[in-house]
């Protein structure tokens, strides 16, 4: 059998904390990209109301009504038997490559991106070949290029993130347009991943793609609503998608916290409007601050921005000696970028001081 490597992954990594002799309480963590607010409130109510007895419903038939009254709008309704809930985004895209790739697949997976999409491809046995983004044109694709290379090659599978994880490029509708008309027409499935749509400032109406037979759109709750520790995401796809999923997933993967809370949380009017305002106000204060610095960012539509540095690797360390875990892109064939997540300003106000302290400090060991 073969054994292949585990994607590396934002957030804190306790065998590491060991190693250094580090304890998490004393850390901030900007390398994962969760939402910078406190969890609504009503979570911690919904988590004690929870009959630890029952088991959770393995249709996750209430969720799967609340998300199509939360997502259906006047131009598109979308029923439960188009929405799919899994633990996690993660276990959606996983059981997708499981159910539609074997080692005859080919999966073109736009790069750089979530290491997850090729680490489960490769589980599956399938091939993969990448189609990577233009450094010297922010981080864009060409899409005309792409397409021609689905035409050609004719994969079971194209996956692009939206907007992307590290880049934080938000492709327009008619660029996704182009790759989901090339993928209908080469008998391939289109796999959009949209776990940061909730924090883009002016996002398209990406459902209505849900016309083209062959899309998955994903999405998580994990992030949206600060609570990756319960783990929650949904699909949205034909009705015969869906029900290939759910039978591959094995029955209770949802636990009843994270429904009961997924349940919720959709209906706090507040609580994202909220979350996206400080989003929006703490990603201005750090680019203007980082510039300032002299540091080059990386335009970004979601809830994180990639930073230019010298080496990555060396940066993420000395930042972690000062007490905040930032993402190290080298794992994204990114050696010169490090991520950092939006979180409130106070906190972003720590991160830029220590970024000008290690800024200053690798600086005069130059000179
Ligand atoms: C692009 C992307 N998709 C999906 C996921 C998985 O998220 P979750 O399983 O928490 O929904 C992540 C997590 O970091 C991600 O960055």
């Amino acid at each position: 059998m073969k054994i292949y490597s585990r994607p590396v992954h934002g957030s804190i990594n306790p065998n590491e904390l060991k190693i250094l002799g580090l304890k998490k309480e004393n850390l901030l963590d900007f390398s994962a990209n969760i939402s910078p607010i406190e969890p609504p409130e009503s979570v911690w109510e919904d988590i004690q109301s929870v009959d630890l007895r029952s088991y959770p419903d393995p249709e996750c038939l209430e969720i799967r009504e609340s998300i199509s009254k939360y997502i259906s709008n006047l131009s598109y309704q979308i029923p439960i038997e188009r929405i799919f809930v899994g633990n996690g985004s993660n276990e959606i895209l996983h059981l997708i490559s499981r159910i539609y790739l074997s080692k005859k697949s080919t999966v073109l997976i736009m790069t750089p991106t979530y290491g997850e999409y090729e680490f489960a491809c490769r589980l599956a046995g399938a091939s993969v070949i990448t189609f990577n983004a233009n450094v010297d044109s922010d981080f864009r694709w060409d899409f005309r290029e792409v397409s021609n290379l689905i035409k050609i090659k004719k994969p079971k599978l194209v996956i692009i993130c939206n907007p992307n994880n590290p880049t934080g490029l938000y492709c327009k509708r008619n660029e996704i347009d182009i790759l989901a008309k090339a993928s209908i027409n080469s008998g391939t499935m289109f796999i959009l991943d949209e776990a940061y749509l909730s924090f883009v400032a002016k996002p398209w109406d990406s459902l209505s793609l849900l016309n083209y037979s062959n899309i998955i759109l994903v999405r998580s709750m994990s992030k949206d609503y600060a609570q990756t520790a319960l783990r929650l995401g949904y699909a949205l796809a034909s009705e015969n998608v869906v029900s290939n999923l759910r039978a591959f997933q094995p029955d209770w993967s949802v636990n009843s916290f994270a429904q009961k809370t997924g349940i919720s949380v959709l209906e706090d009017k507040e609580y994202l409007l909220n979350a996206r305002k400080v989003v929006f106000s703490s990603k201005n204060y750090l680019k203007k601050a980082l510039t300032e610095l002299g540091l080059d960012t990386v335009d970004s539509d979601a809830n994180f921005l990639m930073i230019r540095v010298e080496n990555a690797t060396r940066w993420r360390m000395l930042l972690l000696n000062k007490g905040l875990v930032v993402r190290d892109c080298t794992s994204f064939g990114l050696p010169n970028y490090i991520r950092v997540g939006i979180r409130v300003i106070e906190e972003c106000k720590l991160l830029v001081k220590a970024i000008a302290e290690v800024a200053q400090d690798t600086l005069s060991e130059f000179n």
